[in-house]
């Protein structure tokens, strides 16, 4: 059977590749364009982010999306949590008994474990998102602790869980275009963990702060109140809740 995702995506399916993020970016340098997808059964040199490995074995899901970041660049990291709206509506149309939730930036949990990664890079003038969905292994806890569908009783097979994600990404993704971040933002807050509550982040030069999970602001960075009082806009690091770590 051939294999279709919903509009606008079209994909390109392998057996094995270093990075789908890497081969998105030669597919894109050939000419490849918005809505391209490429899924591998395995990687050979799987990325997590600040260049951390993904472990990345057969059975689960590893694709990238080449996306249009629309009229301004400035707006694209918005996409990350367009993205994490999206895996985590098909992750709880595939198992509707269990409670996913997103984890800034753009991690989706389940009970506190790590399910999802992504990785977002620039490839001028495109975007690539790349999602790797732990299914049928739950690679030893690096960072956080860990799990996979399998554990939750899903057969869900890998083409499953990327046609459910295309289905709900294509949906967002034409949301965001149409109306803006709002929306996208509202319904992050709606399934986000930890909002509310203590969080340490650590950022890129390891210094770790800890505060209140305020909220999430109009560019989707994380608001931090701090114990004097202020509230520091994080745009990139480690976020840890108590006892996860
Ligand atoms: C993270 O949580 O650190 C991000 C992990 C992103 C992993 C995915 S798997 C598909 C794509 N290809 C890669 O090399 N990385 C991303």
């Amino acid at each position: 059977m051939m294999e279709t995702l919903a509009e606008p995506f079209r994909l390109i399916a392998l057996d094995q590749t270093d990075s789908t993020n890497d081969e998105l970016r030669r597919q894109a340098g050939k000419g490849a364009g918005h809505g391209t997808v490429v899924w591998a059964g395995r990687q050979s040199a799987g990325r997590g982010r600040r260049g951390r490995q993904w472990v990345s074995v057969e059975g689960n899901l590893h694709c990238s999306f080449l996306l249009d970041p629309g009229p301004s660049l400035a707006d694209a990291p918005q996409l990350s949590f367009v993205a994490a709206v999206a895996v985590r509506e098909a992750l709880a149309g595939l198992v509707p008994s269990a409670s996913f939730q997103a984890k800034w930036p753009n991690d989706v949990l389940c009970q506190g474990r790590k399910m999802v990664g992504m990785l977002m890079e620039l490839a001028e003038p495109w975007i690539i998102l790349g999602i790797g969905v732990n299914i049928a292994v739950a690679p030893e806890p690096g960072l956080y602790p860990t799990a996979c569908l399998r554990q939750l009783g899903s057969g869900a097979a890998p083409f499953d869980v990327l046609a459910a994600l295309a289905e709900h990404l294509g949906t967002w993704y034409g949301r965001w275009r149409q109306e803006g971040f709002a929306p996208v933002r509202e319904a992050w807050l709606a399934g986000a963990a930890g909002v509310g509550g203590p969080v340490t982040v650590r950022l890129a030069d390891e210094t770790a702060l800890d505060g209140t999970f305020t909220g999430l602001d109009a560019q989707g960075a994380l608001l931090l109140g701090l114990p004097d009082g202020t509230v520091r806009r994080i745009l990139a690091g480690d976020v840890f809740f108590p006892g996860a770590r």
